[in-house]
């Protein structure tokens, strides 16, 4: 895999004599990048191009390859790799588009099974390339290079890598590699992150993602969060994936978009979720040069209230609250503004601000202990310029040093971007923007801030896999995709989900029996492995208080439902014991064709979509997920006891573990709603659950 980014030899195969043509310009690119390994050409026309030596085929080629850059018509590639496997080839960067994305999905395939067949790793096809600045390499068709730098980016769209190329050279912001994986039909940004995590010289992971292939979702999860342990993993993720389109069936499921979905897993693989370019590579220029933000508080300085204003909403907003800064701090630095200016936080040194003032004001703040970070915004104005302002932050720096997260913006016409590039280039994170500069400054909070909370310990539900196997073959044999009340029941219960007393009656004189043994008040719900929602066509009565009222209801229900689905099977009733409300929670589950399978707990009960109050997380879960999924909800506020007596929470957090659980032993199972659940202060109990199975 390594080779991909840093080769000791490459073959361009379909290095065109043709100078305008892809093959020649990859291998122009490649000389005039610095690479220093041996380099060779295949093309069955030409002996040498650009004074490389040119073999007809790679398995001519006399010494040893490591990678070799394929740039020929898509229909020649299968024969490419069939002969780089046999010349013991072990990566291949196929640039050639006409694959997948145009349909020619078989094409594709055979690619990668002839690849598989040889132990070789594909990168694409459909890729612009790839440049790595420590080797140095450029083995794209770009005859520009980025700056070098610690961010590596991979993207899925090498239209947009190329243009941001540009776009970060003019701004200053470097990068380690960018990588081009196009249609990942093999190399995915699993296995980068897994590379990329290793390299010292990569300190910040940025990816630009439009979808993952189906299953991959998990591996990619895991493999951020254990990259994210060691240094940031940001993402943009646009458009949606396939996930969206799989049909879903329960309530709760149906809550779960898959853009959702990516949302829940990339928090718990604490990968920074960037909402647009700007925000990913602003994120990135921040995280790539800052250290660890210190215990205190963080500091605005600035000469303009409003911007301080702006930049303050903008970190409060991002969960980085500004405190007042300590007494003697404040009296150190009235010393660098007029009366009429702020030593609080925001630090406004106000319209009277020099480049000297600003100078002084931050090697106070830089050097003190109790500054967590800083951030500068100046506006241009007739004194002091631009370059002056980004004189006296350098020299600032100089005599302190960057101990701490230093975020700076200066706000004016063309002549601040120069500056802000000085600035970058003398390691300080520039923006032109105070918004930008603050959002900035805010993901440096949270990359550290989630650094640090532990992974937790898985949170395993061990549940009576027989039992449970015995209940679902049955309904699979009988080919049904819903499994009644009852046997919804039984599998909750086998997994150790508390559910309501309840007992199954085939018979009006039995469902009198049970109500007996189970104690009025009692509901009754048809018996059918055909309907979900029973309440909707009147197979269910609830507190029911007397036996005369028992035979009562069931006569109308029996009629009513029967009139209102007359196709639906009806096996018999199950008589339920009638609760004492609680607050009513639902946990669910379903399975996300990328993700593979995805819990999620909320607010319950009927008003659950109008409510829209719930969180997700990936199975499989761990303690802190799920007490993560509680906090980020408002029924968690309710259930940790607002303006009433704290519920059991912990009882909840069991009957998460257990659906979670119970999805990921049982593949046939597509969804689960258990809804609602009354939580007590003592105790939880599931109302009603739906297991559902894959058609
Ligand atoms: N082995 C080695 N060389 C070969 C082979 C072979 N099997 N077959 C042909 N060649 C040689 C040819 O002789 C030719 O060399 P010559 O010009 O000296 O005669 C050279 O390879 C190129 O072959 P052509 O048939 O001329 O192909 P062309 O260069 O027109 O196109 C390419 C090939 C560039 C791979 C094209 O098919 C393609 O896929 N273009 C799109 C690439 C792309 O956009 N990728 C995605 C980027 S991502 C983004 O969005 C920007």
């Amino acid at each position: 895999m390594w080779a991909i980014l840093r080769p000791n030899s490459i073959a361009v195969v379909g290095a065109s004599r043709d100078p305008s043509k892809i093959g020649s310009r990859i291998l122009r690119n490649i000389l005039s990048s610095g690479f220093q390994g041996v380099v060779y050409g295949v093309n069955p026309n030409a002996s040498e191009v650009l004074g490389v030596r040119c073999y007809p085929s790679v398995l001519d080629v006399p010494g040893a390859v490591d990678l070799a850059v394929v740039a020929v018509p898509a229909r020649f590639v299968p024969q490419v790799v069939e002969e780089c496997g046999r010349k013991g080839v072990k990566a291949v960067a196929v640039i050639s588009s006409g694959f997948k994305e145009v349909g020619n999905t078989d094409l594709e395939k055979e690619v990668v099974e002839i690849a598989k067949k040889h132990g070789i790793r594909i990168l694409g096809p459909n890729i612009v390339g790839v440049w790595d600045t420590r080797t140095p390499i450029n083995y794209s068709f770009i005859d520009a290079n980025p700056l070098p730098g610690s961010v590596a980016f991979i993207s899925q769209s090498g239209a947009l890598m190329t243009s941001l190329l540009w776009w970060t050279r003019e701004r200053g912001i470097g990068f380690s590699c960018l990588v081009s994986i196009g249609n990942r039909a093999d190399v995915g940004e699993a296995d980068l992150l897994a590379l990329l995590r290793e390299d010292p010289r990569t300190k910040v992971v940025a990816i630009y993602i439009e979808g993952l292939g189906l299953g991959e979702g998990r591996k990619f999860l895991d493999e951020a969060l254990e990259t994210s342990t060691v240094k940031p993993v940001i993402v943009l993720k646009a458009g949606r994936s396939e996930a969206a389109v799989e049909a879903i069936r329960s309530h709760t499921g149906s809550l779960a978009g898959s853009d959702e979905v990516y949302e829940a897993a990339l928090k718990q693989a604490r990968a920074l979720r960037a909402a647009s370019l700007r925000e990913l590579f602003n994120w990135a220029l921040a995280l790539a040069l800052s250290p660890e933000p210190g215990e205190g508080t963080a500091v605005i300085l600035t000469h303009g209230g409003g911007a301080g204003v702006m930049a303050a909403d903008v970190l409060n907003g991002m969960g980085v609250p500004l405190a007042p800064l300590p007494q003697d701090l404040q009296e150190r630095l009235r010393k660098f503004m007029p009366p009429f200016g702020s030593a609080r936080n925001p630090v406004d040194l106000t319209g009277m601000m020099t480049a000297e003032s600003l100078r002084g004001a931050l090697v106070e703040v830089l050097r003190d202990p109790r500054v967590g970070a800083v951030l500068v915004w100046a506006g241009q104005g007739a004194i002091p310029t631009p370059e002056e302002l980004g004189e006296a932050v350098v020299s600032a720096v100089r005599e302190v040093g960057l101990a701490k997260p230093l975020i700076v913006s200066i706000t004016g016409g063309g002549e601040c971007r120069e500056v802000l590039k000085r600035l970058i280039q003398a390691g300080v994170p520039s923006y032109e923007s105070p918004e930008d500069a603050a959002s900035a400054l805010a993901a440096v909070y949270r990359y550290y801030r989630r650094r640090g909370e532990r992974k937790g310990e898985p949170a395993r539900v061990e549940g009576d896999r027989a039992r449970a196997k015995e209940i679902l073959g049955r309904a699979r044999a009988e080919g049904r995709v819903l499994l009644t009340p009852v046997e919804s029941f039984e599998v909750a219960r086998a997994y150790e989900i508390p559910v309501v007393e309840y007992a199954f009656a085939p018979d009006l004189e039995t469902a009198a029996k049970a109500a007996r043994v189970i104690g009025y008040p009692v509901a009754l719900a048809v018996e059918t492995p055909d309907v979900a929602h029973k309440t909707d066509v009147g197979g269910i009565a609830l507190n029911i208080k007397s036996e005369e009222e028992l035979r009562a209801a069931y006569a109308k229900v029996m009629e009513v439902f029967a009139r209102n689905v007359p196709k639906a099977r009806v096996f018999g009733v199950s008589v339920r014991k009638m609760m004492p409300r609680g607050f009513e929670a639902f946990v669910g589950a379903r399975r996300d064709p990328v993700f593979g399978p995805v819990v999620s707990f909320g607010w319950g009960g009927v008003m659950v979509e109008l409510v829209r109050d719930f969180s997700l997380r990936v199975a499989p879960l761990t303690q802190d997920d799920i007490e993560d999924m509680i906090e980020e909800t408002k029924a968690g506020k309710v259930l940790k006891g607002y303006r009433g007596p704290p519920l059991d929470v912990e009882a909840l957090k069991n009957i998460v573990a257990s659906v979670a659980s119970l999805m990921e032993d049982f593949e046939e199972i597509s969804s689960v709603d258990a809804n609602p659940i009354f939580v007590y202060e003592k105790g939880a109990v599931a109302v009603d659950v739906k297991v559902y199975l894959k058609a």
